[in-house]
C-alpha cells in the first residue's frame, strides 16, 4: 500500500493535503509533527493518520520518519521558525536580525528534508510548498529567498530526486479574507487588503479546500516537474467589495490599508503581496489549476470567492452584530 509522509500535517498546507488524501483509496498516511501529543495529532490518529514526532534539525529523525515512503509532501514554515524563542535568543546572543537565524535554520531544516528523501528508495514524488515571487518587504523576501535558495539547491545536488519532484506555490489564503471585513458605525462594510487600487487582482488560495487536492493531483495523476500556482480564484478588492454586496445586502466600500494595520491578521499578505503590483506575483513557467486538470483531463474546480462567502459571511455578520461590532475585528 502506498505511503504518503505530510510535513506539517497539524498546519494548514499539511492538514488540506492530508484530508485530500483520507479517503484515496489505497493511500496510508503518516503526518510528521513536533507536537505528537497535542490535540491535533491526536484527531489525525482518530482518523487513522500515523503520526511521528520528526525533529527537523535532526537528519537521522527525519530519514527515519521516510521509511518506506512512496511520496512526500514537504513545507517549511518560516513564521514559526522565526517565532521559535531559540531563534530569538540565538539573534540576541550572535546580534543578528531573527530573519537571518530564521532563514540559516530553514536551510537546514530543507537540507536535511531533500538528503533524507534523496536517501530513501522508493519514493516516487516529493511535492514541496515553494515560492517564485520577488516580496517588496524585507521579511517577504526572505522567506522568499530561502525557498528559492532550496529549489536550487534540489536541482543542483540531488538530481535524480529533482527529477521526481513537484512544486506547488501557495498566495494569499482566501480564509484570512474575514479579517479584513469591518463593520462601520452606520452598519455598512469594508473591506480592506494592502493593495493601493481597488481594480488590482490578487491571486487567492482557499488553502483548506483547494491547495491539498492540487497537491494529491501532482502526487496521483500528473507527472514530475510541475511548477504549479495554487490559485483558488484572482479577484480584485472591489471584485470582493461587490460579491459581500450581493451577498449582504449591504452597502460595502473597499478601504486601504497600511501594513502595520494588517501585520497582526495577515502576515503572509504583508510580506508577500506587492500593494503597487500584485501582478507580479508569480514569476517563471507556472501552470494554472486549469491548465493542470486540462493537461491530465481531470475535473479539478477551484472554490470561488463567492461559494467562500456564502458559507463563511453569515456567520461572520452575525458575529460583527452580536459584537455590536464597530472597528475591526
Ligand atoms: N497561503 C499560504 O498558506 C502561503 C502563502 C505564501 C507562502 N506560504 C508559506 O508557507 C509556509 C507556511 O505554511 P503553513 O501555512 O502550512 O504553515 P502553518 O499552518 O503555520 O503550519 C506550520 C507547521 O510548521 C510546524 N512547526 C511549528 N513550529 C515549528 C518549528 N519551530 N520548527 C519546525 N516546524 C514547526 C507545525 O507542525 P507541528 O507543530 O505539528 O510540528 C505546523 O504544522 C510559510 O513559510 C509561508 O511563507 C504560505
Amino acid at each position: 500500500m502506498p505511503l504518503l509522509v505530510i510535513l506539517g500535517i497539524n498546519g494548514r498546507q499539511g492538514s488540506s493535503v492530508a484530508r485530500a488524501f483520507l479517503n484515496a483509496p489505497g493511500w496510508r498516511i503518516r503526518g510528521l509533527t513536533s507536537s505528537p501529543k497535542c490535540r491535533s495529532s491526536e484527531d489525525w490518529r482518530t482518523l487513522g493518520v500515523e503520526t511521528v514526532h520528526t525533529e527537523l534539525n535532526n537528519d537521522e529523525s527525519v530519514l527515519n520518519a521516510f521509511k518506506g515512503v512512496t511520496a512526500v509532501f514537504a513545507v517549511i514554515d518560516f513564521y514559526s521558525i522565526l517565532e521559535d524563542h531559540t531563534v530569538q535568543t540565538l539573534a540576541g546572543i550572535q546580534s543578528m536580525r531573527p530573519e537571518d537565524v530564521a532563514v540559516e535554520r530553514e536551510m537546514h531544516y530543507g537540507k536535511n528534508i531533500l538528503r533524507a528523501a534523496a536517501a530513501t528508495e522508493g519514493l516516487q514524488r516529493l511535492v514541496l510548498s515553494t515560492l517564485w515571487t520577488s516580496p517588496t518587504t524585507q521579511r517577504g523576501r526572505d522567506q522568499a529567498m530561502v525557498k528559492a535558495w532550496l529549489v536550487r539547491h534540489l536541482e543542483e545536488k540531488y538530481r535524480d530526486l529533482w527529477a521526481k519532484t513537484s512544486y506547488l506555490q501557495p498566495c494569499a489564503r482566501m480564509e484570512d479574507c474575514t479579517t479584513m471585513i469591518s463593520r462601520n458605525e452606520d452598519g455598512t462594510l469594508r473591506f480592506g487588503t494592502i493593495v493601493s487600487t481597488p481594480t488590482a487582482r490578487i491571486p487567492w488560495i482557499n488553502v483548506e479546500k483547494d491547495f491539498g487536492r492540487l497537491a494529491r493531483t501532482l502526487i496521483e495523476y500528473a507527472k514530475p516537474r510541475q511548477n504549479v500556482a495554487a490559485i483558488s480564484e484572482w479577484l480584485s478588492g472591489g471584485e470582493i467589495c461587490s460579491l459581500i454586496e450581493e451577498l449582504s445586502g449591504l452597502q460595502c466600500s473597499y478601504q486601504v490599508l497600511t501594513p502595520a494595520e494588517l501585520q497582526r491578521s495577515n502576515k503572509i499578505m504583508v510580506d508577500l503581496i506587492s500593494p503597487t503590483e500584485p501582478y507580479n506575483y508569480y514569476a517563471g513557467t507556472t501552470l494554472t489549476p486549469d491548465q493542470l486538470a486540462g493537461n491530465y483531463q481531470i475535473n479539478l474546480p477551484m472554490t470561488t470567492f463567492r461559494d467562500y462567502l456564502l458559507e463563511r459571511l453569515p456567520r461572520l455578520l452575525q458575529g460583527m452584530i452580536n459584537a455590536g461590532s464597530s472597528g475591526r475585528t
